[in-house]
This record gives C-alpha cells, structure tokens and sequence, in this order.
C-alpha cells in the first residue's frame, strides 16, 4: 500500500492519543508537541530499542545523560554561536521569514511565497537556531546562557569524564538520550521538524588511521536498526552522502539515512565523520587535554569521531506511518497499524463480550490484572466487541483477549491476533503464559542481528 498522506497520521495521532498539539487550548505553538497516553509509551518503546542495541548489548558504547543548560563558552568552542544559523530572507510587507534555501530563486527577482508581492523580501542574512534564556536572578548579557540545540556536546565535553571513570581504550563510544531545542523558522509537517526535539546520538571514538572503515560500519549498522530492529520497510529507505556544500560546520563526510515520507525523502538519521573538530576545539577553548593514549598505535591521539545521530520525533513518525494500512473487509475499512509487538504501546487488551454482564466483566478485569505485571496489558469494554476490536487494530495492540459467555464454562478465552486475525481458545489460566510465548517468539523471529564491527578494528591503528 502507498505510504498514507500526513493528515491520515496526524488526524489518527490526535484521535488515538499519540501526539496532540502544545497547549492546544491556546491555540497551540508551532513546533511543539504533547506525547499523549499512547505516544509516550511508543516514544519510550523507540527509546529504549535504541539504548538496547546502541549501549547495552555492546561492549564498546557507554551511556550518559548531561545537562541541557552548558556553560555557554561550550557553544563558542562548538561553533555553534558562529555556524549554528541558516540564512533567511524576510518579507518587508506580510514580516513572514523564510529559510533562504527554499525559495525558488534570488529574493530580489521572485514574489513573496506568502503574500505575492513582489521588491518586498530583503537579502539574506544569517540567523542563529539557538535559543537563548538567562541562568540567575538578572537577565543581562553575562547571564546569558543556550538550551542545546544538539545533545553531542554533552557527550564532547565529558569525553576525560567518561574515558577515565569507565577506564576506556578506542575505539569506544558515548550514547545520550535527550531533548535538544532548535528555533527552526520553518517547523512543520506535524513532529517532521519541531523546536523542541528528542535526539539518541552516539559518539564513537576511533583512531584517526580507522576513520573510514568505522564510518562505513556505522552507516550500515544504523541502515540494519531501521529495518531489523524497528521493522521498517527497507524499500522506503535509502542512504544518501551529503554534496560538499551541504556539509555541517564540523563534518568532514555525512552520510543521511532518508525514508519516503509523505513529504517526500526526507532525513531520518545522519552518521557523520566529525574528525577531531570537537575535541580540539573544546581543547583549545578549555585548556584541557583532550586525549588519550592509544595501546595499539603506542602514541597519545585525538581520536575521530563517527557519530550516529537520529531524532526520536521523526523515529516515531516514521513508524506510525510505516505501519498504516487500510483494509476492504466485507465492505467495511478496517485500520491497521503494523507494528512490531516490542513497540507496541499495548501488547494485550483484554475485553468482555458483553459489557452488561457482571460476571463476564469480572473475569476480564481479573485477567488483565494477572496480565498487568508481565506485559503491558489493558482492559477495555466502552464500545461493542466489533469497535473495540477495531481500536484496537488502528493503535497496533498485537493481541485481543476476548472473555465471553462460554468462557464461563469452559473456562476459556479467545486470543485473536491483529494481523491475520486468527483466533485461538485459550484456557483462562494459561492466558499469560501464551500470550508471553508469543510475544518472545515474535521477538525471537525478529530477532536482531548485527553488522560485524570491521576486522580488528584498532590493529592497524598505527599504520
Ligand atoms: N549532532 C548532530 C546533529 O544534531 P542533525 O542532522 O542536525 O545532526 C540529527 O540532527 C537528527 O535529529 C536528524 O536526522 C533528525 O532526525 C533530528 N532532527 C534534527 N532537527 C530536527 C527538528 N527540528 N525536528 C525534529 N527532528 C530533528
């Protein structure tokens, strides 16, 4: 099936309880968001599918979660204050501003894609993405201080912190959750482009002689996570390397993980090959050593940086939108959202057949709370079992579990499953068990294999 149109998300989103608007009875604010019930619990979901192959099954990354607020001589050392802008043009009638990149040509020659009016948008002059706030009492110049507008920069300036403390040798890498804050002048196509962001960055530390072999390792290794790990569509992905010109300030090579979004291809991750940019920048600004000594090379090294950066609003974008179907059945439309049971927000609901029925409505409570401490399970009986069913479907509940009048006698449920929607009687007390078994096997199924680090990585490190 083609990829839904934003609105179909947007629209599923905000009636299901994934995302809604920021303060929304205000009017809302461009750019941010509310997770609600269902989105915090597939955000966590991605989060943690992240941490899981990016720190904890590896022996070579370790975690972190730094401040948002830095000492704002960081973002001077980081370039950030210099290079952090993009240039924009503003309409002198309407005041609207837009990012120069995006106009269809020299600002002088073209209408307002506003308003239309024409000799009305001025040059283009750089504008810094940076939010800026004041740390203390008084709001003045010395005061001023940035929320990040990446989180890697927590990651740089404890890399001796972290090096020391967990008695690292390259290559090793620094992984951080977090949000990051970007006064994008163009934020739009729902959580594609927000100012206020989610990031899972990795900073993988790597002798300057190994820094291509591991730019290539990471590229595919991240390429695999969408596909094998969170189940996306690889058709609807491609790898594609920056042009020169497009580089960030720091980047030597970057390469963008895109997937077809509704907009069209668009970036979900960049891997980009930071050198030792941010190490040395941060050296000089500090007057801190930011080395460390290289066993295989037998020599003191700034080491390279590859790092892996993904966005965990896009990530959940992604996912919602790759795992919508519409389906004819019997004439009627049912919704599906596909999605991996691990990411699920819930994996089980449990309903009665007929809610005006006491004793069935017991026995479906009692179920979902012997369900609740070992999956995340609900119960639900506002609607007919056929609505309720279809709820189900659209937020991607991998599993039903029916309790009906026969239930009662037998002592038995129904476990159908969302997909193929086949059904199973299933002895009540075995419930959890099998709902467990299948759960782990579709984990098993799912399984995660992952890229082979490059051989040896380190033994050549001093040729
Ligand atoms: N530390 C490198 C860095 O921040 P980036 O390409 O600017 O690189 C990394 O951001 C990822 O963060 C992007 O691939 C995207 O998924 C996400 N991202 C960046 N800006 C965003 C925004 N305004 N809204 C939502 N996600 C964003």
């Amino acid at each position: 099936m083609p990829a839904p149109n934003m609105d179909v998300i947007v629209s599923l989103a905000k009636r299901r309880g994934f995302v809604f608007p920021s303060s929304e009875i205000y009017g809302g604010m461009a750019g941010f968001w509310d997770y609600g019930p269902l989105g915090v619990e597939l955000k966590n979901n991605i989060k943690a599918a992240w941490w899981r192959q990016m720190v904890q099954l590896r022996d070579d990354v370790v975690g972190i979660d730094a401040a948002i607020v830095m000492n704002p001589r960081v973002w001077e050392a980081s370039g950030h204050v210099a290079g952090f802008s993009d240039p924009m043009v503003d309409c002198r009638n309407c005041k609207l501003r837009f990012r120069a990149d995006d106009l269809k040509g020299p600002p002088s020659e073209i209408a307002c894609p506003n308003c239309g009016s024409r000799g009305t948008l001025t040059d283009a002059r750089q504008f810094n993405m940076m939010f800026a706030t004041h740390v203390g009492p008084v709001a003045e110049s010395a005061s001023v201080a940035y929320l990040r507008p990446e989180t890697a920069q927590g990651i740089f300036v404890n890399f001796e912190n972290v090096a020391t403390s967990m008695r690292r040798s390259l290559p090793f890498g620094i992984a951080q959750i977090g949000k990051s804050f970007r006064n994008e002048i163009t934020p739009g196509n729902f959580i594609f482009r927000d100012r206020e962001l989610e990031q899972m960055e990795m900073e993988f530390f790597v002798h300057p002689s190994q820094e291509d072999r591991w730019f290539a390792y990471w590229v595919e290794e991240r390429h695999r996570w969408w596909t094998d790990v969170l189940g996306i569509d690889a058709e609807r992905l491609r790898l594609r390397p920056h042009d020169p010109g497009e580089l960030s300030h720091y980047s030597k090579q970057t390469t963008d993980i895109e997937y077809r979004f509704p907009i069209g291809w668009s970036e979900l991750e960049g891997i980009a090959d930071r050198t030792d940019y941010d190490l040395r920048a941060h050296a000089a600004a500090s007057g801190k050593k930011l080395s460390i000594f290289d066993e295989a090379a037998g020599e003191h090294v700034v080491p390279y940086v590859i790092e892996p950066a993904a966005g965990v609003d896009r990530a959940l974008l992604t996912v919602l939108i790759d795992a919508y179907e519409e389906q004819q059945l019997a004439g009627e439309k049912r919704t599906v959202l596909h999605l991996r049971p691990s990411l699920a927000p819930i994996k089980a609901t449990v309903m009665p057949l007929l809610r005006n029925r006491p004793e069935l409505v017991d026995r479906a409570r009692r179920l979902a709370a012997d369900l609740k401490p070992r999956l995340a399970a609900a119960y639900d009986d506002t609607a007919s079992i056929g609505k309720l069913y279809r709820r189900q479907d659209e937020i991607g509940t991998p599993y039903c579990v029916t309790v009906d009048v026969e239930s009662l006698t037998d002592g038995a449920a129904t476990i159908r499953e969302r997909d193929s929607m086949t059904q199973e009687r299933v002895a009540l007390e075995l419930i959890p068990e099998r709902l467990e078994a299948l759960l782990a096997g579709r984990a098993a199924w799912e399984g995660v294999p992952r890229a082979a680090p490059p051989a040896a990585p380190g033994a050549d490190a001093a040729s």
